[in-house]
């Protein structure tokens, strides 16, 4: 109130406030990308639903190759995390912001879920995730700042791409291996329910060619992350 007044009195005063909260969101973002990026993931608020069933014996060839699929839906969720903030940065409709803001860090508990699963399996991350999460964020970004009901057709869009890619996991699992299986049949429900609640705040179907341009980053992801 003070502040404002402030403000009101003397204009001149706004523009370094101004500035100055631009510079915090800057740096929240920044922040947020590099803890995303570089950090170990949150502790998710759901135990891994891998936890219950045991690790059980692969060769080198068959953990090589869940490690691939576990590295390919570490990075789909980094991007997904990327996505959102970056469309929540811009969305105008604060109710927006804020359900965009909770799809990220639903979607944290999956980051976690394909983190620990990796390096149960000896492996890590992909080393391009920098990229990735550059990447997606410019576009949620730029997919925002067109409007909110753009924005949330992006969200039906991606979850859907990474339910059916998720699907298409369950068949390439090795027959026993039950710990990958039951993170990916959790990740798989988790996003049908994120497509459906975009769906219900007014989502837009998305025009032609945006989904069939979404599919094309999706399968040079998929393609790039399996190996680095
Ligand atoms: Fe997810
Ligand atoms: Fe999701």
């Amino acid at each position: 109130m003070l502040g404002a007044t402030m403000v009101a009195r003397f204009p001149t005063m706004s523009r370094p406030l101004r500035e100055s909260s631009n510079l915090d969101r800057l740096l929240a973002e920044a922040d947020r990308a590099l803890r995303t990026v570089f950090a170990p993931a949150e502790a998710p608020d759901r135990p891994s639903p891998g936890a219950p069933h045991p690790r059980i014996e692969m060769d080198d060839t068959q953990r090589r190759h869940v490690a691939g699929l576990m590295r390919i839906n570490h990075a789909g969720e980094v991007c997904a995390q990327a996505l959102y903030y970056g469309q929540a940065a811009v969305a105008r409709d604060p109710a927006v912001a804020a359900h965009l803001m909770q799809a990220a860090r639903e979607e944290g508990d999956h980051l976690a879920w394909c983190e620990s699963r990796l390096a149960e399996l000896g492996s890590r991350p992909s080393v391009l995730n920098p990229f990735w999460y550059v990447g997606a964020f410019a576009i949620g970004a730029g997919a925002g700042m067109i409007g909110d009901r753009l924005s949330l057709g992006f969200v039906v869009e991606t979850e859907r791409q990474v339910e059916s890619h998720l699907g298409e996991h369950l068949t390439r699992l090795p027959e026993g291996d039950e710990r990958t299986r039951a993170v990916l049949e959790q990740m798989k429900s988790d996003e049908v329910e994120h497509g459906a609640n975009a769906k219900a705040r007014g989502a837009m179907e998305l025009p032609w060619p945006l989904p069939r341009l979404m599919q094309v980053a999706a399968d040079t992801l998929r393609a790039v992350a399996y190996r680095f």
